[in-house]
């Protein structure tokens, strides 16, 4: 079975990449590099002792992926490539409409011609914009997303569900990510965004280097435990096997279906910096800030309706979690 993924050099896609080639698929990537480094290709045939075939280039680029339907024979795609910064996306909403929303019709428009109607999505819990009730739960209505990049998950699931409405032939899971933290344990991939992290993860591990100074918590205020900001943070190794068993499930022919991958625990930010602390034995000094614009106090997902269909959970703990994003820094 052979699986094109876009976006298959970045920080999800890298990682998904090394699951498919250890569960015997064969693989395609297609990535542009405008987020990643062309380093990983090797690093992830280093991990897995298997070949792959890379192309350098846009999803938007509809010769380029009749170039790749026409050779290879592929039997379904996992479409990862995308803009994904919030808050550049409140700055550039032309630039993330234009982008998310042409590479995912580029890819479908090029799969129907080929016949080729599995499809696994990066979606984002950011669809949910302002949660209105904790654990989420897929059923949640699905109004707006709080930012222009959120939005593009929107609209692109809303066009993968119309597809699969005008030919029910379209096998599409949309999974919706929740804060993917970590990298593969061996080190040699991982997240390593190039200027100022705006995630918490990358920021803490900066700081815990000292090529940043401290650490600012976006506000202490609110109603949560200690009042700082709760998420779900799942492994990225995690969310990788949920792709697998996603890919699996396209293949059963049940149509189109949304599904939370988060571990469904609520951790905050000083909880992660004290885990962080403890585990890594590094101080992460750190300051109270104001709130941050377009945050929310708690976000937390009730996955059980994964575990339900895709035959998956999470297994890795938080410890794991801060653990393999330093190892991965200290590595690199
Ligand atoms: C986590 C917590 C911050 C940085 C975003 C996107 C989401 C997804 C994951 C793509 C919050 C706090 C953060 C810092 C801090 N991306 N924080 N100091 O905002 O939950 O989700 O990334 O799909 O779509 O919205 O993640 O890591 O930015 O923030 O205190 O320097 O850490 O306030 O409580 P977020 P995050």
């Amino acid at each position: 079975m052979k699986i094109l993924v876009t976006g298959g050099t970045g920080y999800i896609g890298s990682h998904t990449v090394v699951e498919l080639l250890n569960s015997g698929y064969e693989v395609v990537v297609i990535d542009n590099l405008y987020n990643s480094k062309i380093e990983v290709v090797d690093k992830i045939k280093k991990i897995t002792k298997k070949d792959f075939t890379f192309y350098k280039g846009d999803v938007c680029d509809k010769e380029l992926l009749e170039e790749i339907f026409n050779k290879h024979k592929i039997d379904a795609t996992i479409h990862f490539a995308g803009y994904k910064a919030v808050g550049e996306s409140v700055e550039k909403p032309l630039m993330y409409y234009r982008n998310n929303i042409v590479s995912t019709l580029s890819l479908c428009e090029t799969m129907s011609k080929h016949n080729v109607k599995n499809i696994v999505f990066s979606s984002s819990a950011t669809v949910y914009g302002i949660p209105e009730i904790l654990p989420i739960i897929e059923k949640l209505e699905i109004k707006h997303a709080t930012n222009p990049y959120g939005e593009t998950k929107i609209v692109n699931e809303k066009i993968l569900k119309d597809l699969h409405i005008s030919d029910n032939k379209w096998n599409v899971a949309l999974l919706r990510y929740f804060n993917p933290i970590g990298a593969h344990p061996s080190g040699l991939i991982g997240e390593n965004p190039n200027d100022i992290p705006n995630n918490l993860m990358p920021y803490i591990v900066k700081v815990a280097t000292g090529e940043l100074k401290e650490l600012s918590v976006y506000g202490n205020d609110y109603d949560t435990p200690d009042g700082t900001g709760v998420r779900d943070y799942i492994h990225v190794v995690d969310l990788a096997k949920a792709h697998i068993k996603a890919i699996e499930w396209t293949f059963k022919n049940e149509g189109i279906d949304a599904f939370n991958i988060g571990t469904g625990h609520g951790y905050s930010v000083l909880e992660i910096v004290k885990a962080f602390e403890k585990v890594n034995k590094v101080k992460v000094p750190y300051k109270i800030a104001p709130r941050r614009k377009g945050d929310v106090a708690s976000c937390y997902a009730n996955s059980n309706y994964a575990k339900e269909k895709l035959d998956w959970t999470s297994t890795y703990e938080i410890d794991d979690m801060v653990k393999d994003a330093y190892n991965f820094a200290i590595k690199n």
